[in-house]
């Protein structure tokens, strides 16, 4: 494992499974700080730990975005 994306946070969509899930979980090996969004509720057990903000839901939800985007600046603050 390296460490190319600590002190970064990454906003992953569509990551249940498939391409997404590939992405985060690769981001997370590398040290990035995850936010995860998903409709599915298996986004929950993507990445799981202390540095991933799971969110359920739809990415073309406005409101929904704005939070993922929220998150990921508390994210960066504490990175
Ligand atoms: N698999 C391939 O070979 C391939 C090749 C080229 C392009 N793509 C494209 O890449 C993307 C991902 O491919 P995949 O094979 O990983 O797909 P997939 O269907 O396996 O996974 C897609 C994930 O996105 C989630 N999702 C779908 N719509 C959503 C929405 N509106 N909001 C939140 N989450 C949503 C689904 O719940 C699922 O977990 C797709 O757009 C696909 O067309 C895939």
């Amino acid at each position: 494992m390296s460490s190319r994306l600590e002190g970064k946070t990454v906003i992953v969509t569509g990551v249940a499974r498939g391409i997404g899930k590939a992405i985060a979980e690769m981001c997370s090996e590398e040290g990035a700080s995850l936010i995860l969004i998903d409709t599915d509720e298996k986004v929950k057990e993507v990445a799981a730990g202390p540095r991933t903000y799971a969110l359920v839901g739809d990415v073309r939800d406005a409101e929904l975005a704005s939070q993922a985007v929220a998150e990921a600046v508390s994210a960066l603050r504490r990175a």
